[in-house]
């Protein structure tokens, strides 16, 4: 059974595609039936079109017990996005860390790493501390656009399925804030939704502001709703923050990752 517990990302099956045009080089996989895909979204809006937006914080306190059984079609996508960490990694900021996922693989790999977790929801920050009390674990319970991470002073900053949920202005300036509290040779690995095409962002994005209108959801309040951008408009926006070095990317399962480096 289909539960409701995200929008699209998750609740479609993976698909993929190879990019075009600046990221021609990447070659990366996406979704490998974009028609087939785009219908089923289709179909989903639909069914959903009277769906109330939720904020964020409470949509996933509301879920905390199905979560990591739900995300766990990703076990693959967050073993090989720990593998990407530096290994001289000491210092690591995770941004929308929620329960840990992927911090379990970080930790499985080198336990000493130390880690400041920033999420909004102290929920998820709770069963994160629950799971790994034993670790060098800082948690911020804060809104990462809002929360100061200090200048040059992380080996690697990590977001897995969280920034697409913000729009381009907003993550732009995010962005620029993790270029510059990275150490001079620190990386940034990013893992997420990544739409498969430009009917794909701007779709969600529509669907997006008519929800927001519909339900009065004022300015400034987080709401959960997907709205990826294609890996064009996701690595433009990175190039203006300042990375310019792409080193990996790779799709697994409908994650993208991403290792840029400062
Ligand atoms: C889909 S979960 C991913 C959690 C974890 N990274 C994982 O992969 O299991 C998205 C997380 O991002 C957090 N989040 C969303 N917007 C945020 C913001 N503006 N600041 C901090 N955390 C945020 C949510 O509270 C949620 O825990």
């Amino acid at each position: 059974m289909r539960i409701k517990f995200y929008t699209a990302n998750l609740c479609l099956g993976a698909k993929s595609q190879v990019m075009k045009g600046m990221v021609d080089k990447m070659k990366v996989v996406i979704r490998e039936n974009i028609e087939k895909y785009m219908q089923d979204l289709k179909k989903w809006l639909e069914e959903n079109k009277d769906a109330d937006l939720e904020e964020m914080d409470k949509f996933f306190s509301d879920r905390i017990r199905a979560y990591e059984e739900h995300m766990s079609i990703w076990k693959s996508a967050y073993q090989k996005f720990a593998e990407l960490i530096p290994p001289k990694c000491e210092m690591l900021l995770d941004l929308g860390c929620g329960t840990g996922l992927e911090l379990d693989e970080v930790w499985a790999k080198n336990p000493d790493i130390s880690v400041l977790g920033v999420d909004l929801c102290q929920d998820m920050l709770d069963k994160l501390v629950e799971k790994h009390s034993d670790k060098k674990l800082e948690t911020v319970c804060a809104d990462y656009f809002q929360y100061e991470f200090g200048k040059e002073r992380w080996d690697a900053v990590i977001s897995f399925e969280s920034l697409h949920h913000f729009m381009p202005q907003e993550k732009k300036k995010l962005y620029k804030k993790i270029f510059e509290c990275l150490k001079s040779d620190g990386k940034f690995i990013l893992g997420d939704y990544i739409a498969c095409c430009d009917e794909e962002e701007e779709l969600l994005q529509k669907v997006y502001f008519e929800k927001r209108k519909k339900y009065a959801v004022p300015e400034g309040v987080f709401v959960h709703f997907d709205i990826p951008l294609t890996l064009q408009h996701e690595v433009e926006l990175l190039k203006k923050a300042g990375f310019h070095n792409i080193e990996h990317v790779e799709s697994i399962d409908g994650a993208t990752i991403l290792v840029l480096k400062k």
